[in-house]
């Protein structure tokens, strides 16, 4: 099956190693088409991780995540809810670019990854989990969700609480423990709502939990 696994650095590895290690990886046919790895960037020794599900068109172009549309609601929305974007560590379930091109057009349409996907990509993050040792980890959509909780997450039952830091992602015992994990909307779902302004807010009140718990 497809894993990353056999891509991942020595145990000694920092997030720079990683980052390196991260930008040769074949753990599943998504590096054939993306132009190159988008790997999580962010303050190392952050108390918020957020997890988007991949990286989008421009994140793609310009190998660094929440870089584009999507990333700007993300940015006001944290900074709305009282969080500093430079203390977050941003990064996404899947560190490839999953796209099509319908037929006679030229824009890369973004498509969601599947659960083979992420579940291939998520040693990374569980590496990710381990040297950032965040105190809270926000679920940002249904991918980034079931990369955390299993294909059963579903956004609108379990957005906007603190939920408890998960056995499975613990996988056995490398993965420091987590205060909670807050799940919320996508932010290009906001992008895409017939109501936008009732969509931020949503997420903003969301992202306010987050504020609270770290007080
Ligand atoms: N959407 C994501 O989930 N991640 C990005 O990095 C950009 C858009
Ligand atoms: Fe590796 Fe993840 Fe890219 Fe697949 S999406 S090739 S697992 S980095």
């Amino acid at each position: 099956g497809y894993d990353a696994t056999p891509f991942l650095p020595g145990r000694r590895a920092r997030l720079p190693g990683l980052w390196k290690a991260a930008a040769r990886c074949r753990g599943c046919p998504l590096y054939r088409d993306a132009t190159r790895t988008v790997f999580g960037e962010g303050d190392a020794g952050a108390a918020v991780l957020l997890l988007g599900e991949q990286p989008g068109d421009q994140e793609d172009r310009q190998g660094r995540p929440f870089v584009g549309p999507a990333g700007k609601v993300l940015t006001r929305a944290l900074a709305d809810a009282g969080l500093d974007p430079a203390q977050a560590y941003v990064t996404n379930a899947v560190k490839h670019f999953k796209f099509t091109v319908p037929e006679g057009r030229k824009r890369r349409i973004h498509k969601a990854p599947n659960l083979r996907e992420i579940t291939a990509c998520r040693p990374w993050l569980m590496e990710e989990l381990r040297l950032v040792s965040p105190e809270v980890v926000v679920a940002l959509g249904a991918s980034a969700g079931k990369a955390l909780l299993g294909s059963s997450f579903r956004v609108t039952e379990q957005r906007g609480a603190l939920l408890p830091w998960p056995d499975t992602v613990r996988d056995g015992g490398s993965v420091p423990d987590v205060r909670g994990l807050v799940a919320t909307i996508h932010p290009s779902a906001v992008l895409r709502a017939d109501d936008r302004e009732r969509a931020y807010d949503g997420l903003v009140a969301d992202l306010r939990v987050v504020a609270d718990v770290l007080g």
